[in-house]
């Protein structure tokens, strides 16, 4: 599969079937995530394997968002690790670093024929406090994973993108 293949066979996954993801296809997820580039290189980001029947209910209990995944990743910034930039007070770069972990993630889970959904819909603090991370790293994604279920397509909005007149602009 080119890449262009892969990045437009990846769709939101919101119902998951019951069949486990192997441990060979969780690894092979983690690792892209590993790989990724950050800023400054500092992988200021730590990714949270949710599996376990407890962590599960958990979240769930946080967001609608989880849906009925087996597997959750929270992927959050570790504030004292991020590159912040130093010409202009104000920019630190670790959401951007875990918008491009998340982005790997998702087309990785996409390649091993799992399904994903990017969520930001979900308490950052009150998830942090129930999972006790400390006080300096925040979660920024949420990332369902598994088989999607029978019978998922992908939503309207897949096909719904901006052309390229209205992204780009020259200079
Ligand atoms: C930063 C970000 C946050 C998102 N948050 C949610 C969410 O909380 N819940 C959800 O169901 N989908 C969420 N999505 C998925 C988008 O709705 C979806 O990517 C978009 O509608 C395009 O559809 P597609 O992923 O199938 O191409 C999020 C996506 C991104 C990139």
């Amino acid at each position: 599969m080119t890449f262009m293949e892969l990045a437009e066979a990846r769709y939101s996954v919101r119902k998951f079937s019951d069949k486990p993801v192997e441990k060979e296809k969780l690894d092979a997820v983690l690792e892209a995530a590993r790989v990724a580039p950050t800023a400054h290189n500092f992988q200021p980001f730590r990714i949270y394997v949710l599996k376990s029947s407890e962590a599960i209910a958990k979240i769930r209990k946080l967001t609608p968002c989880a849906f009925n995944a087996p597997v959750v990743l929270m992927v959050t910034v570790a504030e004292e690790e991020q590159w912040t930039n130093d010409l202009e007070k104000g920019f630190a770069a670790g959401q951007v670093d875990v918008g491009i972990i998340g982005t790997h993630l998702m087309l990785e889970a996409a390649e091993q024929g799992l399904g994903s959904c990017w969520v930001a819909h979900f308490p950052p603090r009150s998830t942090a406090e129930a999972f006790g991370l400390s006080r300096h790293e925040t979660p920024i994604m949420l990332l369902p994973l598994g088989y999607p279920a029978d019978g998922v397509v992908p939503s309207p909005s897949h096909a719904l993108r901006k052309s390229l007149g209205e992204l780009v602009k020259e200079f």
